[in-house]
């Protein structure tokens, strides 16, 4: 069953025909495959290279295929070397001779160029209401959470935050990550069909009429090019590896709050799973396979740029290994983006352990410096002040706003009563992060 061997004297080593198959996994392009040869078919019709009557034929040929596909009734599998094989001799067991007419003025080159272009733009748009999908469940609970909360650098308690602007750095992230993927999208939306095998054809065809039927912008400039591009394959891989470390990223954090030495949030349990022998244990899994499928995600972009950097000028078989990575990734990056959103949607914040960690912190010693900078005392000298009430915080368990005016008074005779509201965690919020961000 394959759409050549004219020219061979002996049949294809078993081995090799197995190898050379790409079925099991391009059969993921059956539609976008079937798509573009209605789109091709349409187009000879129109140039007067088939008559109406055969492209008629042809296209409720592949018509019938893609609902029989679709009902069940055709199983995608047997002896064909990929998808367009597959399509090309069921549409010639259904119509007969016509059928051979389909592949006129096109070769498997600009198929699959057309076929994965196609895939990649329906695919990008998925990850978008994806990505968007998430956005909205992280700012539910974002307005649902103004909480206190401390914030890190270092992972070090550092100043005071809120929950919400924490978790709203990351609709920041997805924000950009939207950008990036529509940018994509925006490169990638030219039409290769027609370029044939590599130098176009002397067929008088009409590529705009494909670029029309298909959605693409415009008909790629470059036969050579438009065959062997893959780089929106590598530039969506790229988003999908930025979007995989801010989830990662995410994921260390829920992991971290979650744990009891944190205590911050609570995973529920749709979301998290226990241990075969320790009875007490829950744990957060989502988060952590988030954070390990990120691996994966990362290697196939490093995959495909490996694959690509030595192929010379146009298609090479190399190429045909783009698909299971692609596919992979897409697939990893969309369950993981469902699975974020579903963990945010349920999570549950613990405000009064945040809280507890913000008194902990000395989360107002930067604010107690400012306090001293603003009676004029300069800044670096009250950033050494308050480092010696911190050590002397330390030595005797307290916190600064738990010291009494006269041991303040020790360290420097500019503190004042208004010391204590001036260093409230609260007011210092409202005078920074909730003043300047709503
Ligand atoms: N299965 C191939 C791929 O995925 C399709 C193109 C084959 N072209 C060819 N001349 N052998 O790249």
């Amino acid at each position: 069953m394959k759409l050549w061997g004219g020219r061979f004297k002996k049949a294809e080593n078993k081995l090799m025909e197995d190898f050379n198959s790409s079925l099991s996994f391009d059969k993921t392009l059956y539609f976008e495959d079937i798509q573009g040869s209605i789109a091709h078919v349409k187009m000879l019709a129109k140039s007067c290279i088939l008559t109406q009557e055969e492209c008629s034929i042809i296209q409720n040929g592949l018509k019938s295929i893609l609902s029989d596909i679709e009902s069940g009734k055709l199983k995608i599998d047997g002896d064909y070397e990929d998808i367009h094989s597959f399509v090309e001799t069921n549409l010639i067991e259904r119509v007969g001779e016509v059928g051979k007419k389909l592949h006129t003025a096109r070769s498997r080159n600009d198929q699959v160029a057309v076929d994965l272009r196609l895939y990649a733009k329906k695919k990008a748009y998925e990850v978008i209401d994806n990505i968007e999908m998430l956005q909205a469940a992280i700012k539910e609970l974002a307005y649902k959470n103004d909480s206190i909360m401390p914030g890190y650098t270092h992972l070090q308690r550092a100043q005071v935050i809120t929950f919400k602007h924490h978790i709203l750095a990351y609709y920041n992230m997805l924000l950009r990550d939207k950008k990036r993927v529509r940018n994509a999208i925006e490169i990638m939306n030219e039409n290769p069909l027609g370029c044939c095998a590599l130098a176009g054809t002397t067929y008088n065809i009409d590529r705009n009429f494909t670029t029309r039927e298909l959605g693409f912008n415009k008909p790629v400039d470059n036969f050579l090019d438009g065959v062997s591009d893959r780089d929106y394959v590598i530039e969506l891989l790229s988003c999908f590896s930025i979007i995989m470390m801010h989830l990662s990223r995410l994921s260390e954090e829920l992991i971290l709050w979650s744990t009891k030495e944190f205590d911050f949030v609570q995973i529920d349990d749709e979301f998290s799973t226990g241990s075969s022998i320790m009875p007490q244990k829950k744990n957060p899994d989502a988060a952590e396979l988030i954070r390990g499928k990120t691996g994966r995600v990362y290697g196939s972009l490093i995959a495909l740029l490996t694959i690509m950097k030595g192929i010379p000028l146009a298609y090479n078989k190399d190429m045909q290994e783009d698909k299971e990575q692609f596919f992979n990734s897409l697939d990893t990056v969309l369950s993981c983006l469902k699975i974020m959103s579903g963990m945010l949607s349920t999570l549950k914040i613990k405000e009064k352990n945040t809280f507890k960690s913000v008194k902990q912190g000395f989360l107002n010693a930067t604010e107690a410096a400012d306090y001293l900078a603003n009676k004029g005392m300069p800044f670096r000298d009250a950033h050494k002040v308050i480092g010696e009430i911190v050590l002397y915080c330390e030595q005797n368990i307290k916190a600064i706003e738990d010291l009494s005016l006269e041991e303040l008074k020790k360290f420097s005779e500019l503190f004042e009563e208004d010391v204590y509201s001036f260093i409230d965690y609260q007011n210092t919020l409202n005078r920074g992060i909730k003043r300047e961000l709503k």
